[in-house]
């Protein structure tokens, strides 16, 4: 069984679909964290972001493993390097590029055959699960996103400017949203939340409320 949480970044679904899988005893797909992992591989094989078949030829010889909550690449365990401004900055745009996304959705549609998951990203439940058993959009002020983005940064020794924050968040909002291929845009079906005034524990309540009733 597939359950999708797709929203922008600082919404929430990190940490929301990590709670939610563990109540439910589901696995987690973090796809953002692939899309880092090819931004992050790119920009060290110094490949051009938008160069299709040298994106091509570089997922042929990516090995990506998501074991509990760490991300590994070729062998190499890149859990942290991956959440750099760089990584991020990376990852939103091979994401525009149909090679990337094409190779990324095989792997996450090979995962979910394979045990029930919290499949969390963009296109989740729009594009890569259809016929997911349930799927959330979770929103959230872009300030309050930053903030959220800031208090993270700071646990990791980083001091970024919410100001500085706030306007990646929103170039990337818009990047994600504009692009032609699978777009940051609600499931028709999808269950839509407003993470901003709510604490972690009400929305994987409120998410774990609307699955049971669901099963
Ligand atoms: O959720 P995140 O910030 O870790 O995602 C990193 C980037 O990957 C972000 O710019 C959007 C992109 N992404 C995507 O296009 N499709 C997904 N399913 C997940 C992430």
């Amino acid at each position: 069984m597939i359950i999708t949480i797709d929203g922008p970044a600082g919404a929430g679904k990190s940490t929301a679909s990590r709670r939610l899988a563990e109540r439910l005893g589901f696995g987690v797909l973090d796809t953002g964290a692939m899309y880092r992992a090819v931004g992050l591989a790119a920009v060290r094989a110094h490949i051009d972001l938008d160069n299709a078949q040298g994106l091509e030829t570089l997922l042929k010889t990516l090995h990506l493993e998501t074991p509990a909550d760490r991300v590994v690449l070729n062998g190499e365990d890149v859990t942290t390097a991956i959440r750099t401004a760089e990584a991020s900055a990376a990852s939103s745009v091979v994401a525009v590029m149909p090679v990337v996304r094409r190779r990324l959705v095989e792997w996450q549609r090979a995962a979910g055959q394979e045990r029930n998951l919290v499949c969390e990203g963009r296109d989740q439940g729009t594009v890569v699960f259809p016929d997911a058993a349930c799927k959330f959009f979770l929103v959230a002020d872009p300030g309050e996103r930053a903030r959220r983005r800031q208090r993270e940064m700071e646990v990791r020794g980083e001091f970024v400017d919410w100001k500085v924050l706030l306007q990646a968040i929103e170039e990337r909002d818009r990047r994600d949203a504009a692009r032609d291929l699978a777009p940051l845009v609600p499931a028709v079906d999808a269950v839509l939340l407003d993470t901003t005034r709510l604490t972690l524990d009400e929305v994987v309540a409120q998410m774990e409320a609307v699955v049971r009733q669901r099963l």
